[in-house]
């Protein structure tokens, strides 16, 4: 037998893993996990029903144009079908769009530090990461984006809020750079945290695509809707980059439990969106509690915080864990807090607290 192995493609290499956030441990003295962006709340009833009634089928395929849900999408938020295409969860869809615009020699932009799986799928598709360092107060520097932007660039996302730093970008700041992007590069407008936004200058970025071709919106039902686990998210763009990512997608990608849940979710959004509500009002006690303590905290309109706190990152995660909640370090940089339950927040405050004396 031959010694040598397989030939993989020389751009996996070096690729970062995902780190998906710390679970809590199952009997350990950590009860809450706050280190994922989750939504707290169990699923709604009528959602669970429509769950375990589509799991009597699941020796068949689901059905793979996602019909149900794209019409309850496109009756929701008044775009044609040709207008929408889904995917599982929206990272997804990021990488089919990904797939759809850039190869070897293209260039990805973004924000950085952003959300952790733009250079993941960037780097897979063989385009080179640009990377736009947020401004000293953690938001995006969409001036420097403008300059950075060259005749290789294909496509670039603006989180929004950004994960993890929870900070937005308003409307006309925004409109001016999508003035100064070219028609031909895709501008994504992640908008995973849309639902959580109170800012009221911040633009719904479906408003912004309705007159703009090379804008593409991408939202999920893992946040507000409560739906992480069964991975479905969709984007609104216009038809050549709908039917783009229809091509680029994983057949049958998307479960039958997940269009069903997400159907469910949508007919029961005003009491899903009260409970964002209750998430928005928490989050509210958490930064001004955080202020009150002494810490800087950037404004966030997602559902979580984050404090910068550079080479005391480490320290400060495994003093949360030490009280019982897991949180998401980025070593070196900062931690991000998920808003979840007030017992899990009440418990995060009190670390926050002793640590802080500590200091
Ligand atoms: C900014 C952003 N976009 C997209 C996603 C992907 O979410 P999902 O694939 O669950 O829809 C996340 C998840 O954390 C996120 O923070």
């Amino acid at each position: 037998m031959s010694e040598t192995s397989p030939k993989l493609r020389a751009e996996l290499e070096g690729i970062p893993t995902y780190k998906p956030g710390k679970p809590a441990a199952a009997g350990g003295p950590v009860a809450y996990k706050l280190s994922s962006n989750e939504n707290p709340y169990p699923p709604l009833p009528g959602v669970m029903e429509s769950v375990t009634t589509a799991a009597c089928d699941f020796n068949r395929y689901p059905d793979m144009a996602c019909s149900g849900l794209m019409d309850e999408l496109s009756e929701r938020f008044g775009v044609p079908l040709s207008h929408l295409a889904t995917g599982t969860g929206s990272v997804g869809v990021a990488q089919q769009l990904i797939q759809a615009t850039s190869g070897p020699g293209d260039e990805v932009m973004y924000a950085w530090r952003s959300f952790e799986a733009y250079p993941i799928i960037t780097q897979i598709s063989g385009a080179r990461s640009v990377q736009v360092p947020l401004t000293p107060g953690d938001v995006h520097d969409l001036d420097a984006m403008a300059e950075a932007i060259t005749d290789r660039t294909r496509l670039i996302f603006v989180c929004n809020p950004n994960n993890p730093t929870g900070t937005v970008v308003r409307r006309a700041e925004l409109e001016r750079f999508l003035d100064r992007v070219p028609s031909d590069v895709l501008v994504v407008l992640d908008e995973a945290y849309r639902e959580f936004i109170r800012d009221p200058e911040v633009p719904d970025g479906v408003e912004l695509y309705r007159e703009r071709p090379n804008v593409c919106v991408l939202r999920t039902f893992s946040k507000a809707y409560g739906l992480a686990g069964l991975r479905v998210g969709f984007a609104i763009a216009h038809e050549p980059v709908a039917a783009a990512l229809r091509k680029t997608a994983v057949p049958f990608g998307v479960s039958q439990l997940a269009q069903e849940a997400a159907i469910a979710s949508l007919r029961a959004e005003d009491e899903l969106l009260g409970r964002v509500g209750s998430l928005v009002c928490e989050r509210k006690r958490v930064v001004d509690a955080l202020r009150s303590q002494g810490w800087t905290v950037p404004e966030t309109q997602a559902n979580f915080v984050w404090l910068r706190l550079g080479e005391r990152t480490l320290a400060f995660a495994q003093a949360c864990e030490r009280h019982g909640v897991v949180v998401r370090p980025f070593p070196g940089e900062g931690v991000r807090v998920t808003v979840g339950e007030t017992e899990a927040n009440d418990i995060f405050l009190k670390a926050a607290e002793a640590f802080r004396k500590e200091l």
